[in-house]
């Protein structure tokens, strides 16, 4: 008997240029370098230059994860965006991405759900592979996070950052000796009692402005490790292995601090750990894509790698998704 699993084929990341840092934060807000290494573990961030849109950033990581799958975009069938930052209002960005890549075939559409877009936007690749809708997909997180930010409030103006990461996935039938590969299993969660405390206080529908990122950062911080913990252990239950088996966890990249809680109360050691906040600050849907592409990258993650990405954000949603990594 054969299923079909899917495949991990290529990955790509981008990010912009400019780099903003803390030191250069300092001159513009109530805030120092050290309580912003201190209290989240971040140093500096990515920004997106003047004229460079969301669908630039999700164009660039996804080219880049092409070339590593040695594939075309002739290849994809679907692209799936995750992003909570689009170009416009309508049409989704997917759509842009679609034709900034060539692609006039197939299908492309976005995901919402802010840090936990791409998480989410995994799963629903896999789901849509397994269901036989096509056999390769570009699955992309890609943000302009700084541009949803207040540059006078300095509990939210320091945490955020650009960029994006892409990956190309591949469904394939695999026979019974061969169905430890590829997406294991994923959970996806959320609990809209919690919208208010990490929201944007703007909308189409409401004031219709953008608005700007508005957190209760405490109580965030409060429930993170928590919901994070209870999807790894249930996808870790739902595959049948313990977090000893674990080779690599990239989780997303919000705090430092909310990282390495997780990671203990998960049981994983902080070697096995991809952190990229000190860098890339919480870059939102694109911070996952962007982590794994590192250690894909520098040789860290490798085929046969038992590998858990997690993420948690706005709503609350929540979710995790472990891999064998087969590329
Ligand atoms: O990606 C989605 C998920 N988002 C997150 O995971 C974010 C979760 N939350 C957090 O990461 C943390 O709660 C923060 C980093 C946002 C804040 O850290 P905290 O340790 O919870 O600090 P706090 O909010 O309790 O603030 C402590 C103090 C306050 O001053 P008082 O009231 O003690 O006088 C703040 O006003 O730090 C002050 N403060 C700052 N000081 C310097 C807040 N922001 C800053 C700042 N610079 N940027």
């Amino acid at each position: 008997m054969t299923i079909t699993r899917t495949l991990v084929r290529g990955v790509g990341g981008y990010l912009p240029e400019r780099v903003l840092t803390n030191q250069e934060l300092e001159k513009t807000v109530d805030t120092t370098h050290e309580w912003i290494v201190q209290r989240t573990g971040i140093e500096q961030r990515h920004v997106a230059a003047e004229g460079e849109f969301t669908s630039d950033l999700a164009t660039r990581a996804a080219e880049r994860a092409l070339k590593s799958a040695n594939m075309t975009i002739a290849d994809i069938d679907f692209i799936i965006l995750a992003t909570t930052t689009p170009d416009l209002t309508f049409p989704a960005t997917a759509a842009l991405v679609q034709n900034k890549l060539g692609m006039s075939h197939g299908f492309a559409f976005d995901l919402q759900a802010v840090c936990s877009g791409f998480v989410y936007a995994i799963a629903t690749a896999d789901s849509h592979l397994k269901n036989g809708m096509g056999k390769r997909a570009l699955v992309i997180g890609a943000e302009t996070a700084t541009r949803l930010l207040d540059w006078e409030d300095r509990t939210t103006c320091v945490l955020f950052g650009d960029g994006a990461g892409a990956v190309v996935l591949e469904a394939v039938e695999a026979d019974e000796e061969d169905w430890d590969q590829g997406i294991l299993a994923s959970r996806l969660r959320s609990d809209g009692t919690h919208w208010n405390k990490l929201y944007c206080d703007g909308g189409v529908s409401t004031t219709g402005t953008t608005g700007h990122v508005r957190m209760e950062g405490k109580e965030v911080f409060r429930h993170a490790v928590g919901m994070i913990t209870d999807v790894v252990d249930g996808v870790l239950e739902d595959a049948g292995f313990s977090s000893d088996q674990l080779d690599w966890f990239v989780p997303h990249q919000a705090n430092r601090r909310i990282i390495d809680g997780a990671g203990k109360k998960v049981g994983i050691p902080p070697e096995k750990v991809v952190v990229t906040v000190n860098r890339h600050a919480n870059t939102s849907a694109a911070s996952v894509p962007m982590a794994l592409n590192e250690a894909v990258l520098d040789g860290r993650i490798k085929d046969g790698d038992l590998v858990m990405l997690e993420a948690m954000g706005g709503g609350f949603t929540w979710g995790a998704c472990l891999i064998r990594w087969k590329s």
